[in-house]
């Protein structure tokens, strides 16, 4: 879907379907859709009377102009309560509205930019929202199948219409931001869609190294090994599948900020092997890495001023004649031993080494993200992610950059009594415990020990990186979680 900006009038666009909207409880239309109700001669205005448009937030109701107007169809969509609206509710709003045009095969769409106006949202951002519901919504994961079906549909222009030309340059930067912050998320979410033989940790080196204006190298095992990835050396032992350390730099100076992504391309669980009902889902295990590939992209194409290194631990963890045991005692790049009591507990470990790498490069600040504990899952479901940290402002900052993106996190505490839990009488800490509390924060603790001094935080998004139902604008499957909040936090 290619998006553009046209400074036209609602009842001048040609096109074949044109999408206007209505808060809920709104008995008289106002704005754009009254300027094109008095076209219609006050259909929507009936259809308001007679209680089919309600304005219902994501309530599409379609109306033929019959030569009103020069454009085929209109479509108003609802916006829900108009105090209640937000950016979230606009991508909303506008997923609902292309699903529909996808229906009626609409290839040319044109739309207003919803919320601007009464619903009283900043205009660039409100653009931006726009965008995103729009692309974000729109996605289809392509998969290999060689018969394709009518379901790939795909509208093929979005004319986004402002007849006020002062505000056309406002709406083109919104645009431009949200169509290079989708396009990381469906990327993204492709990535994590994609099967594990053919997304594969080579296959990660080689769609980070086609990201422009990022420097991009990686170890290979061995010379992870040499120097001194014990922690991640271990995991990977016990794979065929070649196994990569990737670093993306950007910016020209010494990186200040690192994102630290989970790239565990499958997880079998190792000789602590999991049981096989639903296991293919354990391909999204790299759903960490592909965030922080995707967002070191985005950030790239938006020409962010920060120094931002990505830290991408790729491997597969498999059982194996040469895979690491339940008992062993593992080193690590900062020096610590780990007691491994399940070789499950595998994000943590290749983690622990990509933490302390970004220690010595310098940074100032790292933000892990990972599809880390199933307990994460019990505790806040798909609808959050959980957050961590050692810096309170840190953690506030991105909880407020994923309110600004519409993505959910949820903080839980680092206790000092759950550090019992994980202390081992052979090594410095054990890489999990098997009582099973505090699943997500004793995997939080673990990292912990690892940053210590550097002001860091951890996201578990093992919950929200994949819907089994598809919700709002989001499809099942893969959702590009994180994409959007650290590319908003590295914006502001
Ligand atoms: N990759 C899993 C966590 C996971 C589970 C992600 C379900 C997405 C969906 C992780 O490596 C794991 O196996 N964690 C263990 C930790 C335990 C051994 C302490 C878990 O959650 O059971
Ligand atoms: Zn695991
Ligand atoms: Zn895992």
């Amino acid at each position: 879907m290619k998006v553009k900006v046209e400074n036209i009038s609602v009842l001048d666009v040609k096109c074949d379907l044109l999408i206007v909207n209505l808060f809920k409880g709104v008995d008289k239309p106002g704005g754009a859709t009254l300027v094109v109700d008095k076209r219609l001669k006050g259909a929507i205005f009936n259809l308001i009377k007679s209680g089919e448009i309600t304005g219902k937030l994501g309530e599409t109701n379609l109306i033929h102009t019959q030569g009103c107007l020069p454009v085929t169809q209109v479509l108003v969509v609802g916006l829900g309560e108009s105090p209640e609206f937000n950016f979230d509710k606009a991508r909303i709003a506008i997923a609902a509205a292309v699903a529909e045009a996808k229906k009626i095969k609409a290839k040319k769409v044109a739309t207003i930019v919803h919320g601007a106006g009464a619903g009283g949202l900043a205009l660039p951002q409100a653009a931006q929202a726009l965008v995103e519901g729009a692309l974000i919504g729109g996605y289809k994961y392509e998969g290999y199948a060689t018969k394709r079906n009518s379901e790939f549909f795909n509208v093929e222009q979005l004319i986004i219409v402002e007849a006020q030309r002062p505000k056309i340059k406002v709406i083109k930067e919104g645009v431009m931001c949200g169509t290079i912050i989708a396009e990381s998320v469906n990327n993204a979410r492709d990535l994590v869609n994609g099967p594990a033989n053919r997304v594969t940790p080579t296959y990660l080196l080689a769609q980070a190294k086609k990201v422009t204006g990022v420097t991009t190298k990686a170890y290979s095992l061995q010379q992870a090994k040499a120097l001194g990835l014990e922690a991640f050396y271990s995991v990977s032992k016990g794979s065929k599948e070649p196994a990569k350390f990737i670093i993306m730099k950007y910016g020209k100076g010494k990186p200040e900020i690192a994102l630290v992504g989970k790239g565990v391309t499958f997880d079998a669980g190792g000789i602590s092997l999991k049981p096989s009902k639903k296991l293919w889902e354990m391909k999204i295990d790299m759903s960490g890495a592909a965030a922080v590939l995707e967002t070191m992209r985005a950030i790239s194409k938006l020409g962010v001023r920060k120094n931002v290194v990505g830290i991408l631990p790729c491997t597969e963890n498999m059982p194996d004649g040469e895979a690491q045991k339940p008992g062993d005692v593992v080193g690590s790049l900062s020096g610590k031993t780990i007691e491994i009591i399940s070789t499950d507990a595998e994000g943590r470990m290749v983690l622990a080494d990509g933490i302390t790498y970004a220690k010595k490069l310098g940074v100032k600040k790292i933000i892990d993200v990972a599809t880390l504990t199933g307990a994460c899952i019990s505790a806040l479901g798909d609808a959050a992610s959980g957050i961590m940290g050692n810096d309170q402002k840190l953690v506030d900052q991105i909880i407020e950059a994923g309110k600004q993106s519409g993505e959910k996190l949820w903080q839980l505490p680092l206790l000092e009594e759950y550090k019992d839990y994980s202390k081992s009488d052979v090594a410095d800490i054990k890489n999990c415990t098997e009582s099973g509390k505090a699943g997500t924060a004793t995997g939080g603790l673990f990292l912990q020990l690892f940053a210590e001094n550097t002001d860091w935080v951890h996201l578990d998004i093992a919950g929200t990186a994949y819907l089994d139902k598809g919700r709002g604008y989001l499809s099942d499957g893969a959702t590009g979680v994180m994409v959007r909040t650290l590319t908003s936090w590295l914006m502001g």
